[in-house]
C-alpha cells in the first residue's frame, strides 16, 4: 500500500473523496446509492438465495441488500483484504440488521468456495482493480449455480474525460506532449484500471462461459465550477491504495519541475471556470 492511503477502507471511507466538496460528495452518494439499486435489481434476487458479494470493501453493495432482503438471504461479505470485512462485520454488528451474514477473505482470483455455491454474485468496481479480468470472471462462473446470476457494475476508466481536453492547448506549454502522454496512459493495456472496456468485458464473458452476457454502457457527465485546491487534489489522489496518483504517472514521461509547471497551468486554465467531465460505466448482468 502506498504513504498517500493505507489501506481500501480508507481509501473507501476518506481519499476518494478527498478533492469533493460537500455538494459534489452528497452528488457521489446519491449516484453510488442509485447505480447500488440497479445492480441489487439486475440481480434478481429471490428469497432464500445465497449471494456472495465479491471485493465487498465497506459493504455498499451489501448492506443494499440487506436492507431489502434482510434474513430472507444467505449473504456472504467477500473481500480479499481483512481490513474491509473487520469494517463491514463492525457497521453490521451496531446496524441490528436480521442477517443471515457471513465473512470469507479471499482473493476474487481463486475464490474460497466450491463450484455451484451461489445463486447470485455481485460485483461493483472490483474488476476495474483486477489485471486478468478473465480469470476473475471464470472464477465468477465456477462458483455460479447452473441458472445463477452475475450482477456488476464497472467504469470504464479509458473513456473518462482527460485533463488535457478540459484545457484550451494555447493555456498550456507543450499540451501536445501532455496529451500524447495521457493518452498513453490512459489506455494503457497492461494497467487493470484502464485495460477493459464494455467489448473486452462481453468477450470475458462469453469465454467463461456465460451464455446471455448483457453490458448497458452509460456516460454520466458531472457539470461544475472547477477550483484550483481541488485541482491539486484531482493530480495527488491515487485511484486505490495501491496504485500511482496522476502526478507520479506524469512523472514517468516528465521532469519534477515541467510536471509542477503542467499542474499549475491547468489550475490558473480551469479555476473557477464551469468545466463538465464525463465518465463512461457500465452494468453487467449474465447468467450461468
Ligand atoms: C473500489 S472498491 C469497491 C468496494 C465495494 N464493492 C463498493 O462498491 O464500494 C474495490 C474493492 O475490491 C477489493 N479487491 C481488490 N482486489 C481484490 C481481489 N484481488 N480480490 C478480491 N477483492 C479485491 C478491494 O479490497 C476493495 O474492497
Amino acid at each position: 500500500m502506498s504513504d498517500i492511503c493505507k489501506n481500501w477502507t480508507q481509501w473507501l471511507s476518506e481519499t476518494r473523496f478527498s478533492h469533493m466538496d460537500e455538494i459534489q460528495k452528497e452528488q457521489t452518494f446519491r449516484w453510488l446509492f442509485a447505480l447500488r439499486d440497479v445492480v441489487i435489481s439486475n440481480a434478481g434476487i429471490k428469497n432464500n438465495d445465497k449471494i456472495i458479494d465479491i471485493g465487498c470493501g465497506t459493504g455498499l453493495l451489501s448492506f443494499g441488500v440487506l436492507e431489502k432482503f434482510q434474513d430472507n438471504v444467505e449473504l456472504i461479505f467477500s473481500d480479499k483484504f481483512e481490513d474491509c470485512l473487520v469494517e463491514c462485520e463492525k457497521i453490521l454488528k451496531e446496524s441490528n440488521i436480521k442477517n443471515r451474514a457471513s465473512f470469507l477473505q479471499s482473493d476474487c482470483l481463486d475464490i474460497k468456495l466450491p463450484d455451484n455455491a451461489v445463486d447470485v454474485a455481485l460485483t461493483r468496481s472490483v474488476l476495474v482493480h483486477i489485471a486478468d479480468k478473465q480469470k476473475a470472471i471464470n472464477e465468477i462462473y465456477r462458483i455460479l449455480k447452473q441458472g445463477g446470476t452475475y450482477s456488476a457494475f464497472e467504469p470504464i476508466i479509458r473513456s473518462n474525460t482527460r485533463y488535457h481536453e478540459l484545457c484550451d492547448p494555447s493555456s498550456i506549454t507543450d499540451w501536445e506532449e501532455f496529451k500524447k502522454a495521457e493518452d498513453d496512459f490512459m489506455s494503457d493495456d497492461c494497467d487493470p484500471l484502464t485495460n477493459f472496456d464494455a467489448q473486452t468485458i462481453a468477450q470475458n464473458l462469453d469465454a467463461a462461459g456465460f451464455s446471455d452476457g448483457n453490458i448497458n454502457v452509460e456516460d454520466t457527465p458531472s457539470t461544475y465550477v472547477a477550483k484550483k485546491e481541488a485541482i491539486d487534489k484531482w493530480f495527488d489522489s491515487a485511484p486505490s491504495p495501491d496504485r500511482p496518483t496522476t502526478r507520479q504517472r506524469f512523472l514517468k514521461y516528465f521532469d519534477e519541475k515541467k510536471v509542477n509547471n503542467y499542474i499549475e497551468e491547468v489550475k490558473l486554465a480551469l479555476d473557477n471556470k464551469m468545466i463538465t467531465v464525463t465518465s463512461k460505466t457500465m452494468f453487467i448482468r449474465a447468467t450461468k
